[in-house]
């Protein structure tokens, strides 16, 4: 009868070890699923609260906005370093007003239009003359076209640019009448002009020899359709605004 007993509890341990094991094997199961379409999600998931936020839109991750420094002034001064500018410029067919015009407005300096008291006609311009009135002007170091009016209160100046179209290689000589008429010490002076296709060379030279009290800085030429970019990179590589 003992062993009958015994047997029977022996019988009813197996089979209820047996059970248990069937279960822990169920919940281990880490089979991936057989359609195989789940990849590992290895991305943060989509925020879906944000979705009213408009594109682009910074989100306020710490929650306060930083607070803005209080001493920044709402306009910048607007006085450039090199002072107050003056945009000078002579042009007989219009090339070399278009870039003093750029260089004015660029650098929001005054314009001043070199006129001739006598205008250039187009016989006047005519350089396959060796007679015309400009080769014989080019040809005479001397001679001093005259001006129609004056800057008015040159002194309140520190930089000047001085533009003029190129004429055999040189500054017109009404340009020399201009650089005469003032007294540009302690100055800084700029020349820039347009040409057919001469470089800049030295046609400032004898504005340079007749304002040498100035500071001159170098030079530039331009071709007559230089754009506004063209000019002031080349304005604002002078160090003066
Ligand atoms: C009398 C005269 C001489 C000139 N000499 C030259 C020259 O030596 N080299 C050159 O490249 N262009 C020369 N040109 C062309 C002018 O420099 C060019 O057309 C300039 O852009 C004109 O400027 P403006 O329209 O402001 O007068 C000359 C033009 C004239 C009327």
């Amino acid at each position: 009868m003992k062993k009958l007993t015994a047997f029977i509890l022996a019988t009813m341990i197996v089979l209820s070890l047996a059970a248990c094991g069937n279960e822990a094997n169920m919940a281990g199961n880490t089979e991936p699923p057989q359609n195989g379409t789940e990849a590992p999600r290895t991305e943060a998931p989509a925020d879906t609260n944000n979705e009213n936020d408009a594109p682009g839109e910074p989100t306020d991750s710490a929650g306060e906005p930083d607070t803005p420094p209080e001493d920044v002034p709402s306009e910048p001064e607007q006085e450039p370093t090199g002072g107050k500018i003056l945009v000078a410029y002579f042009s007989a067919t219009n090339n070399t007003e278009g870039i003093a015009q750029k260089l004015s407005d660029g650098l929001g300096a005054d314009l001043y239009e070199i006129t001739p008291a006598e205008p250039y006609t187009d016989a006047d311009l005519n350089y396959g003359d060796s007679k015309s009135r400009t080769s014989v002007e080019m040809d005479d170091p001397s001679a001093r076209p005259e001006i129609s009016g004056a800057v008015e209160n040159m002194e309140q100046y520190d930089v000047v640019f001085i533009g003029y179209p190129i004429w055999w290689g040189e500054a017109p000589r009404i340009m020399s009448t201009f650089i005469e008429s003032y007294d540009f010490s302690g100055k800084t002076l700029v020349a820039f002009c347009t040409s057919g296709s001469s470089g800049f060379g030295s046609s400032d030279s004898a504005l340079r020899a007749a304002a040498s009290g100035a500071t001159w800085l170098d030079g530039h030429r331009f071709s007559a359709g230089a754009s506004a970019d063209d000019v002031m990179d080349w304005a604002n590589g002078l160090g003066i605004s």
